[in-house]
């Protein structure tokens, strides 16, 4: 059965970005894959500074989360940019400052693609979580590249994390240099669970978090605001908008405050 928790997909295309005008009213202006629904798709990303490929499962018709969104297609690219160039990485701000390899959680992680490719360029060891019902797909992709991710001298673990719980946060640790997340903020409603659980892993601890956004609705602003309470918030990369879009993907570094 398909347990749906606060993830409701009602008014979120994600095979379309969306960026909604002064009237609120949506203009798509991406399409990523159109495939019939009720079918697993396995999709292969080349990763060039391995040589490897990463194979992706995503199921469609099981809701959003189990299918790939355009954040985290532009973060799996600067990955593998920074590891065949970090002199010329944006992400290396972040990654020349931490352990090396450096040691990483991500959020929502959906297909788990951001956080596998990151074992897989830096050799790092990676926790990739979402909701409950989410980590069966997570733990079959994370088997899935277990050899690639391994030859790098990465792994892989699946855990669930449901934002807002601070027991779900107390029981990964703080053992982390940099939390990883794309296309986290999208309902308005998970904006106070997501900023609380940034809050409880960022303020106090020397954890960055590095966030890839797409910009879809003008109400993002309010999560915005509400973080730079809490964090010193920079960008770190704008991606150049594609097929017609006004917006590219953002990635944005967060440090909490004090
Ligand atoms: C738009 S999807 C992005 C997935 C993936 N990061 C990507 O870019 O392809 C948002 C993700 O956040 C997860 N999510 C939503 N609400 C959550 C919550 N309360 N706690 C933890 N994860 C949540 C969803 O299950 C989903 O995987």
């Amino acid at each position: 059965m398909r347990v749906k928790m606060d993830d409701s997909d009602e008014d979120i295309n994600p095979f379309t970005s969306l960026l909604i005008n002064q009237d609120d009213k949506p203009n798509a202006f991406t399409t990523i894959q159109n495939e019939a629904p009720n079918q697993e798709l396995l999709q292969n990303h080349f990763l060039r500074s391995i040589q490897s490929t990463v194979i992706i499962r995503q199921l469609p018709s099981e809701g959003l989360s189990f299918q790939l969104w355009p954040a985290a297609t532009s973060l799996v690219s600067l990955l593998d940019s920074h590891r065949i160039d970090p002199s010329n990485s944006p992400l290396s701000t972040v990654l020349t400052t931490t352990n090396n390899p450096p040691r990483i959680l991500e959020l929502g992680s959906g297909t788990g693609i951001v956080g596998i490719v990151a074992a897989a360029t830096l050799g790092s060891n990676v926790t990739i979580t979402d909701l409950p019902h989410v980590v069966a797909n997570l733990q079959f992709n994370a088997e899935a590249n277990a050899g690639v991710v391994g030859s790098s001298g990465g792994v892989v673990t699946c855990a669930p994390l449901r934002w807002g719980h601070a027991a779900d946060v107390e029981r990964m640790g703080s053992e982390f240099d940099v939390i990883l997340a794309s296309d986290v903020v999208y309902h308005d409603h998970l904006y106070e669970p997501l900023l609380e659980t940034l809050r409880l892993m960022l303020v106090g601890n020397k954890i960055v978090f590095v966030m890839a956004h797409m910009r879809r609705w003008k109400k993002e602003s309010v999560f915005f605001k509400k973080a730079k309470k809490h964090f010193d918030v920079d960008v770190l990369h704008v991606d150049t908008p594609c097929n017609g879009s006004r917006v590219g993907v953002v990635v944005y570094r967060f440090v909490g405050k004090g």
